[in-house]
Formats: C-alpha cells, sequence, structure tokens
C-alpha cells in the first residue's frame, strides 16, 4: 500500500500506528485513514496544477473531519447529493468552494444549494436550466457549468465511462444538444454561464484521453463564441485519475497531467483564437483512495477438494462492493504475525450469503494462515465505505484516521441498534 509499512516486530504499520494495534483497540473490520496521505495527496494536486480550480470530489469518501483537510488543503470540494451538501455545509466548509452536481437534483436540493449559496451548479438536463433560473434573484445570479459529453471512452469498467453518448450523464456534443444547453442557460438572466464541464469516466490510467477532450472541448468553445458571441472563462475536466491498486496497475501522476494537460489546453485555445479558459478539476478517488486500508480478521480457512483454499474474514461485499460489481482487483497482505515464510494460493471470501463476495482472488498468503489472524487490503478510501451497504444486517465498519502514531475514531461501526431505530414498530 501506499502508505502502509512494515513495522518493527514485522507487523504492518500506517501513519504510525500498527494495524494489529488498532485491529484490537476498535475491531475488525476497520478502515484506516491516513491522514498525512490525504494532505500530501491533496497538496500534490495543488502543486502540480498552480493555476486549476481542484475540488475534491466527495462521493468517494466523505467525512466532517475529511471536509476540514479538504478546506485546509485549499481545495474544493464536488458533491452531488442533498446529503454530501448537507454533511459539508454543517462542516463548515465554504459553500462558494462547493460544485454541485447530479442528474436528477430535486426541486429540494436546488433550493438548498442556493440557500446555502454554492460556488457552481452543474446542468446536466434542459428541464433544470429554468427550475434553477426561478431560484434566483437578480442581484444573486447562480453560477452555473453545462455538463458535456465529448465522445472519449474511459475508465475501468462500463459502469463508470461517462465520456460516451448512450449513457445519462450530459449533452452530446455531437448532434447539437451541447450547444442548445448552452444557448439556453445563456437566455436565462439569473444563470451565469461559467464554461462547460466533462466527466469521462473513472479511474483513467492515462493523461491522453485528458488531452483528446481538451481538443474536442476547445472546438466546442470555438463553436460557442462563434455562435453565442461568448468566451466561456472556465472549463471542468472531471475527475477519474487511477490509482495503483496492485503493485504493477497504471496511476494517474498529477504531475504529468500538471505538466500536459493546461498546456495542451493553451495550444488548442491558441489555435482557435480563443482566450484560455481557467480549469477545474475534480479527482477523488486519487485523494483519498491510496490513504485507506481496510483490516478484518480471518473466521474460518477452508480447504476445498480441489485444492482451493477460502479465508474468510469479517467483512466483504458490504463494505466493499467494488469486486462484485466492477471485477475490482485487490492486493491483501497478512498483518503483524510471524509466518513460516512458505505460501499458498488463497481466495479471500466475505461472509456475506453470495458465492460472488470475493474480496480477492487467488493471494498469496502464508501457507499456516489460520483464524484470527489479520489481513490488509490496501488503497481503500475511496469507493468503499461511500458504497457500502447493510447487507446481512453486518453492520458498516468503523473509520480510525492515523496520524504521527496516533488514531481517533471518526466514524464508529454500526450496529444493530441503528438499524433498529429506523423501524417503526407496530
Ligand atoms: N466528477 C464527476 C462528475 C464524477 O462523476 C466523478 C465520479 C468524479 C468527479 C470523481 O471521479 P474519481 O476521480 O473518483 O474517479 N464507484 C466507481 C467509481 C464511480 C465514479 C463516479 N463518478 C468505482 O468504485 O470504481
Amino acid at each position: 500500500p501506499a502508505s502502509a509499512r512494515a513495522g518493527a516486530n514485522g507487523g504492518l504499520t500506517v501513519g504510525g500506528v500498527g494495524l494489529a494495534d488498532a485491529a484490537d483497540r476498535f475491531g475488525t473490520p476497520l478502515y484506516v485513514l491516513d491522514e498525512h496521505e490525504v494532505r500530501a495527496r491533496a497538496r500534490a494536486y495543488r502543486t502540480a496544477l498552480p493555476d486549476t480550480e481542484v475540488l475534491y470530489a466527495a462521493k468517494a469518501f466523505l467525512s466532517s473531519t475529511l471536509v476540514h483537510w479538504i478546506e485546509e488543503e485549499g481545495l474544493g470540494l464536488d458533491v452531488c447529493s442533498e446529503g454530501e451538501l448537507r454533511l459539508a455545509a454543517a462542516a463548515g466548509f465554504p459553500p462558494e468552494r462547493i460544485l454541485l452536481h447530479g442528474n436528477a437534483k430535486s426541486p429540494d436540493e436546488l433550493r438548498l444549494a442556493r440557500r446555502l449559496r454554492v460556488g457552481r451548479i452543474v446542468i446536466d438536463n434542459l428541464a433544470e436550466i429554468p427550475r434553477l433560473a426561478a431560484l434566483t434573484v437578480a442581484d444573486a445570479p447562480q453560477r452555473v457549468l453545462v455538463r458535456v459529453v465529448p465522445g472519449v471512452a474511459a475508465g475501468h469498467h462500463e459502469a463508470v465511462r461517462t465520456g460516451i453518448a448512450g449513457q445519462k450523464f450530459g449533452f452530446p456534443v455531437e448532434g447539437g444538444d451541447a450547444m442548445e444547453a448552452v444557448r439556453r442557460v445563456l437566455a436565462q438572466p439569473g444563470l451565469v454561464l461559467g464554461g462547460l464541464h466533462c466527466h469521462l469516466g473513472s479511474q483513467i490510467g492515462s493523461v491522453e484521453p485528458y488531452l483528446t477532450a481538451v481538443e474536442r472541448l476547445a472546438e466546442l468553445l470555438a463553436g460557442i463564441r462563434d455562435e453565442c458571441g461568448v468566451q466561456l472563462p472556465e472549463l471542468d475536466l472531471g475527475g477519474g485519475h487511477g490509482i495503483a491498486y496492485r503493485p504493477g496497475d497504471e496511476a494517474l501522476d498529477p504531475a504529468e497531467f500538471g505538466a500536459l494537460v493546461p498546456a495542451r489546453l493553451a495550444e488548442e485555445c491558441g489555435r482557435h483564437g480563443l482566450s484560455v479558459p481557467r480549469l477545474l478539476v475534480e479527482p477523488g478517488r486519487a485523494v483519498t483512495g491510496p490513504a485507506g486500508v481496510a483490516v478484518y480478521r480471518v473466521l474460518s480457512v477452508k480447504h476445498g477438494a480441489d485444492g482451493r483454499v477460502f479465508a474468510a474474514v469479517d467483512g466483504g461485499m458490504s463494505d466493499n462492493p467494488r469486486p462484485a460489481l466492477y471485477g475490482a482487483r485487490y492486493s491483501v497482505r497478512p498483518v503483524g504475525r510471524t509466518t513460516t515464510g512458505a505460501t499458498q494460493q488463497v481466495d479471500v471470501v466475505g461472509r456475506h450469503c453470495e458465492a460472488g463476495d470475493v474480496l480477492v482472488r487467488g493471494a498469496r498468503l502464508p501457507a499456516d494462515l489460520r483464524p484470527g489472524d489479520l489481513l490488509a487490503v490496501p488503497a481503500a478510501g475511496a469507493y468503499q465505505l461511500s458504497m457500502a451497504s447493510g447487507y446481512n444486517l453486518v453492520g458498516r465498519p468503523a473509520v480510525v484516521a492515523v496520524r504521527d502514531g496516533h488514531a481517533r475514531l471518526l466514524i464508529r461501526r454500526e450496529t444493530v441498534e441503528d438499524f433498529r431505530a429506523r423501524e417503526i414498530f407496530h
């Protein structure tokens, strides 16, 4: 993992905290978030992209403490629901640095966004243009971006490829839908069109698709200037920056993005005689993903007749649905016990009532792996807890933040009492 190191006794540590100690203290499954790593990643974006507005995509993982870190590191926040917006606002995040997304924003969400005075709202369908305009008043117009689909395929799985036509988000550039949306926004006195937005997909390992998107969007910006007589001052390229889940995985390097993308934008704008818009980016996974480690306890080890070995842990698809949803591949490491050195191939499976509840297939783990052992899954800080479910009433795990040898509980473990608290008894 990016942040886990072998400690003096052979046990893994993160942020100076032994994972075995943390597991004993807080129980398992446990999600451990390295504060320094989150902050360092946020800072790396600001350094690599000094003239770009960097907004953390809250959907990857959100908690009030994380909101403070993001705020302190000078990033903005991309939210996509009333819940994310309320949590961020309650944590004191400056509303002008918040951007609201969503392909199905409710009237309540739009009203709340207006009441809080969020900095930007991304328009995703024609109906919300007059709906949002009706909530504005002359002295406080709403800044918006129009989400367009540039026709660039990128991302680790079909479910997250949003840069191409035929999926629900945005207005296709091809065929004129994007231009029509721009025209309608410009016709609303209560709306200020900041610029265009696109999000290509997620877990993208190279800068190439972004360069292609920049070319197409610069062309669209030139078309908007020619047809509507305006030069739009902002261009939001969304998120999608990939991380390494396993050694050797291709990760997108913010420094490379920063070296190539703004330069290409300047070049393309030059070609079209456009002034260069200010860039925005919305990385989620790349900020928190590598900073998280999931710690599980082995509950049983089963040797199948065909030689397969199943190590079942106390979590699974309820805290990490990514392997089941996308076929996502992870690595796993034993925590804190000296072993003989011999290894075996093991399927690390969850505790849920489905054969598909497999966290890591074919992992190399100690030959003497046994119940009670701890396993750590790195790169667990994004799209695991934020997509966790209540399946089998196992309860969502606790989350702790670690830093300089200290661990603090950020989110307590969910219990059956939490489930029962929502029930109405008759
Ligand atoms: N901006 C927009 C408009 C997005 O839709 C997303 C992610 C992001 C930014 C942040 O993308 P990131 O930098 O985190 O890749 N659950 C899936 C990923 C879904 C991504 C949805 N949108 C997964 O676990 O792979």
